[in-house]
């Protein structure tokens, strides 16, 4: 059997772990899944039905359907990345119904990937979000805690809000990422941590170049 390779990649909102997550997806022929978007997925069905994101059988109901029916045109709806959405994720990701009924479903994903036809001479799961290597991957091969501080993450999602003609002032977003980074550490199912095994890189002064290859020659050394 070819080498299988796991790799899981948290951290907080606007660390720039997206982006790295896909550039190594697409580097090592790995398949992706960004698990905040499955998060945001499973709040907006609670909004669309009149349900309340802080309410565990609303949370349940709406991650078992979004489980059950799931496809991947879901995780692509740009409707999920607004304002309304993150904050509906932020509070429904803290009930432990839901992060139990999506667990399997992450944990399947990470070991038995949708077949990518570029994925030779290896094949793997890479996954993005909060508790990858902690909870969902513990067997990860490699694990990434990629951070910034808060200041920058702000900085960073600010202009990123301009540039797609959403108008946004920083200090507003440096508030909302302080409230949404405090409910992330705090709630006690699965609280955002590094696994004790994680790299740690903190990427405030760094280019996204620079991360992509420190990652890149941290996973080479692995396949050697
Ligand atoms: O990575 P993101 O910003 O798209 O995540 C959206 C929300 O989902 C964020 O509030 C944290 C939460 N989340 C989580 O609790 N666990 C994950 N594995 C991924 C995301």
């Amino acid at each position: 059997m070819s080498l299988f390779l796991k790799i899981a990649v948290d951290g907080p909102s606007a660390s720039g772990k997206g982006t790295i997550a896909r550039r190594l997806a697409d580097q090592f022929h790995l398949s992706y899944l960004d698990t905040g978007a499955l998060y945001r997925v499973v709040a907006k069905h609670i909004l669309e039905n009149g349900g309340n994101p802080d309410n565990p059988e609303d949370a349940l109901k709406a991650a078992i359907f979004v489980r059950d029916h799931f496809n991947w045109d879901m995780l692509e709806d740009p409707s999920i990345r607004n304002d309304v959405v993150a904050d509906a994720t932020s509070r429904s990701s803290q009930i432990p119904v839901l992060r139990e009924a999506l667990m399997d479903f992450q944990r399947d994903f990470a070991s038995h990937p949708p077949h990518n036809p570029h994925s030779k001479p290896w094949e793997g799961s890479i996954l993005d979000g909060r508790d990858i290597g902690t909870v969902i991957c513990p067997d990860a091969d490699v694990k990434f805690y990629i951070t910034a501080s808060t200041e920058v993450r702000a900085e960073r999602r600010t202009k990123e809000l301009n540039n797609k003609g959403i108008p946004s002032s920083y200090e507003t977003v440096l508030q909302d990422m302080a409230e949404r980074d405090a409910r992330d550490k705090s709630r006690t199912t699965n609280p955002l941590k590094p696994a004790p095994d994680a790299v740690i890189m903190d990427t405030s002064d760094m280019s996204t170049d620079q991360v992509f290859e420190t990652a890149c020659a941290i996973i080479r050394r692995k396949l050697v």
